[in-house]
């Protein structure tokens, strides 16, 4: 792939592409596409989370005097969209509260995005050097293909035991993706 793997530009344009279907989503009244968008938002909004779990904030942890505080204040924001997604994902867009869900979502997600690239990454620019967050995008990148895809809100955080926990995961959502693929 020709495109850079700068760890906080790859990040960034996982932000800019949730925004993106956030847009789609409040530009279509149609339930069916609102339900396809917002299975795309769960999907997407999984992985990056994950991919983030398991190799930016340990790495964050790792460079920043102040790592441990904006690792764990990131989590807990990832638990509340963990939630919310988790909601959507077993909704569609007929049931009552998805609109709202949606709308809860979008508020966490922004809020998110904005700290996460203010701060956290401002941090993170001035700790690592192009080809530090050239790695670390690498690592992140790895990572995508073998987490879970599909949100767990008690699924454990840390690297190590998502290790044992996450394989079987991922390999159900993965399965349970295809399963509804094939019926959209
Ligand atoms: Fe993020």
């Amino acid at each position: 792939m020709a495109e850079t793997m700068n760890a906080l530009d790859l990040l960034a344009r996982d932000h800019r592409e949730v925004e993106d279907l956030f847009t789609q989503y409040e530009a279509t009244t149609d339930t069916e596409r609102k339900t396809e968008i917002a299975h795309q938002v769960v999907h997407d909004l999984a992985v990056h989370g994950e991919i983030e779990e398991l190799r930016f904030y340990p790495r964050l942890r790792e460079v920043l005097d102040n790592g441990d505080a904006l690792a764990d204040e990131a989590i807990e924001e990832h638990l509340a969209i963990k939630n919310t997604l988790n909601d959507l994902d077993s909704m569609t867009a007929e049931d009552d509260g998805f609109d709202d869900r949606m709308r809860e979502l979008m508020a966490e997600v922004r809020h998110h995005v904005q700290e996460e690239e203010g701060e956290l990454f401002t941090g993170l620019r001035q700790a690592l050097d192009e080809e530090e967050l050239q790695t670390l995008g690498e690592k992140l990148e790895r990572a995508r293909s073998m987490v879970p895809t599909r949100p767990h809100p008690g699924a454990p955080t840390s690297p190590g035991a998502k290790a044992a926990a996450s394989p079987p995961v991922a390999l159900i959502d993965r399965i349970r993706d295809a399963i509804r693929n094939a019926g959209d």
